[in-house]
């Protein structure tokens, strides 16, 4: 065993020292370069035999290494490779020296010199890999900057010429560029651009620009319905299918109790008009609009379809404005019916139709549940107002009371007002030393009622103040020919007689 190890060694050491005249050679080059640039690799050997060819040559280690150049020379171990570098140089080189007429002398190598080609980047473009470049929002757009060559390529991406910063929906890295739940503000125009440098020279190359869509998915229809009039006893309602948002085309449905009854698609807007036979004071079912522009399917309310006829009482209440010296100088009156789902309100001034806009007022149809009339207070508006309550089949106008207004009979109330809670103010205080005077076994009791009496009359106070109606008084006004002057402080009295209580205290 010993001596075959022996044995071994000496082969080994016979072998280097038995070992040629050639030397190893030495390969210096660019360790980088540009593709088409010309450069010199050099090889150099220190120990030959004179005399005899060397062969120095050039390789490209790999699987199937190859020999990009040769040189021969009798007079010296230098060699030098003038190359014109392609995509294909890159990577590990080395120099193998031999002798040409020689064979029973072995050759010998360099050590690998790794070279780097650097490919200026070229022919960008980008691609798709979501798919389609219009869709709906919420899906995920997937964008890959594609180079046909480049090395080292660092990109950017522009969205309407402004560079896409990465978000908690745009995730852009290397090549590529996310965009998660997209929306309709991802929409626009896309580039990306790549760079590459190479010795302080920076190569730039852009994509064309790629239009992506992102089209809005339907928000969910309103419905409403109005009532049209066809014959004098035929009525159909105009439901209306209404949504906000969305890109069209649309397809909107009308489901009555489910069933389907008709639908139609929108090229241009989002809305839908139906018509639906009706007969007045009857409930014809539930209907429901549905609106689609896509798989996923948007639903409005269930709305009953149901005209509820005008009845009970019509009335009128009021709320005032009030200038300086807290003089009355604006009204707003309000008419409201008790039922009836689709009423229509008309306002008379001495029994002339008040409509939309005039010189001291306006109308406006605030809903079908009130109208209000705007005043300004002064001698134009001085006279008998009333409202009138119709409905489509306009059988049964209900007339409400009608109501004396002028500037006097306004502002008298604020001075009656003043003195009321006035009143109540200092009766308040006389009951309250009244209680603090009583004895101590009376005392719990009494205090208690004399909150409850002073919270009332702040109560009552504040409903006189906003809320009077006017219809409160018990003659049928209707068949009043020539209102009063007074109808206000008639009114007023009505109101203090409402609520004895107060009054009986007052006078106590
Ligand atoms: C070496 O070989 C080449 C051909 O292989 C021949 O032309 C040349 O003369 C030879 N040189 C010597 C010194 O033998
Ligand atoms: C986008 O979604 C993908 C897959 O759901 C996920 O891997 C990625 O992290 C998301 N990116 C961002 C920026 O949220
Ligand atoms: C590439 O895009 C940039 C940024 O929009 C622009 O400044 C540059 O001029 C474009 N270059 C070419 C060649 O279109
Ligand atoms: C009501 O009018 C519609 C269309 O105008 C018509 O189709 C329908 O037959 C009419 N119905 C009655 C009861 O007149
Ligand atoms: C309405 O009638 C009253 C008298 O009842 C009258 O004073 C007032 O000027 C009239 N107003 C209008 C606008 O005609
Ligand atoms: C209701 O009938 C009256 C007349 O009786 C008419 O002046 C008014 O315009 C009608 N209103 C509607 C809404 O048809």
């Amino acid at each position: 065993m010993l001596l075959f190890v022996v044995i071994l060694g000496l082969c080994c050491c016979s072998k280097e020292s038995n070992q040629s005249p050639l030397g190893r050679p030495q390969l210096s080059g660019p360790s980088e370069a540009s593709v088409k640039q010309i450069v010199t690799f050099v090889c150099e050997l220190e120990t030959y035999p004179k005399n005899e060819p060397i062969l120095l040559q050039l390789i490209q280690k790999g699987n199937q290494s190859r020999v990009l150049g040769e040189s021969t020379s009798l007079s010296g171990g230098t060699g030098s490779f003038v190359k014109e570098i392609k995509r294909k140089h890159e990577g590990y080189l080395e120099c193998r020296a031999s002798l040409q007429n020689n064979t029973s002398i072995e050759a010998t190598v360099s050590d690998l010199h790794y070279l780097k080609v650097f490919v200026p980047v070229k022919g960008v473009s980008i691609v798709i890999k979501s798919g389609a470049s219009e869709f709906f929002e919420r899906t995920t757009l997937k964008l890959v900057c594609s180079v046909s060559e480049g090395t080292d390529v660092s990109y950017k991406w522009l969205m309407n010429g402004q560079l896409i910063a990465s978000s908690r929906f745009h995730f852009a890295s290397s090549e590529q560029l996310w965009i998660n739940s997209t929306t309709s503000k991802d929409s626009g125009s896309y580039m990306c651009i790549a760079t590459n440098h190479f010795s302080r020279t920076t190569y730039s190359s852009n994509s064309s620009q790629v239009i992506i869509t992102v089209k809005d998915l339907v928000s969910d229809p309103e419905i409403s319905f109005k009532v049209l009039k066809e014959t004098s006893d035929n009525y159909t309602a105009l439901v209306t299918c209404n949504s906000t948002r969305g890109t069209p085309p649309v397809t909107f449905s009308l489901y009555s109790n489910e069933q389907l009854v008709a639908s139609m698609t929108r090229e241009a807007n989002l809305e839908a008009e139906f018509k639906v036979p009706l007969v007045l004071g009857q409930h014809m079912g539930f209907l429901q609009c549905r609106a689609n522009n896509t798989d996923r399917i948007t639903q409005s309310l269930q709305m009953a379809l149901a005209v509820v006829r005008v009845g009970g009482r019509v009335t009128i209440h009021y709320e005032t404005e009030t200038g300086e010296a807290y003089s009355v100088v604006g009204l707003r009156l309000y008419c409201k019916v008790e039922t009836g789902t689709h009423p229509e309100y008309q306002w008379f001034l001495n029994d002339t139709l008040l409509d939309g806009r005039g010189n001291f007022y306006y109308v406006v149809h605030q809903s079908p549940e009130q109208s209000m009339l705007r005043l300004s207070v002064d001698r134009r508006s001085a006279g008998t107002y009333h409202c009138k309550v119709s409905d489509i089949a306009n059988t049964t106008a209900i007339s409400s009371r009608k109501h004396y207004l002028d500037k006097e009979v306004l502002n008298r109330l604020p001075d009656l007002l003043v003195g009321f809670v006035f009143g109540c103010f200092t009766l308040v205080i006389l009951l309250v030393s009244a209680c603090c005077c009583a004895g101590v076994l009376f005392r719990n009791k009494q205090y208690g009622d004399t909150s409850v009496t002073g919270l009332e009359m702040v109560r009552m106070a504040a409903a006189y103040e906003d809320e009077l109606d006017l219809s409160g008084y018990s003659e049928d006004a209707d068949e009043m020919k020539t209102p009063r002057e007074d109808e206000f402080d008639q009114a007023s009295e009505a109101s203090l007689e409402e609520w004895p209580g107060i009054v009986k205290q007052k006078k106590t």
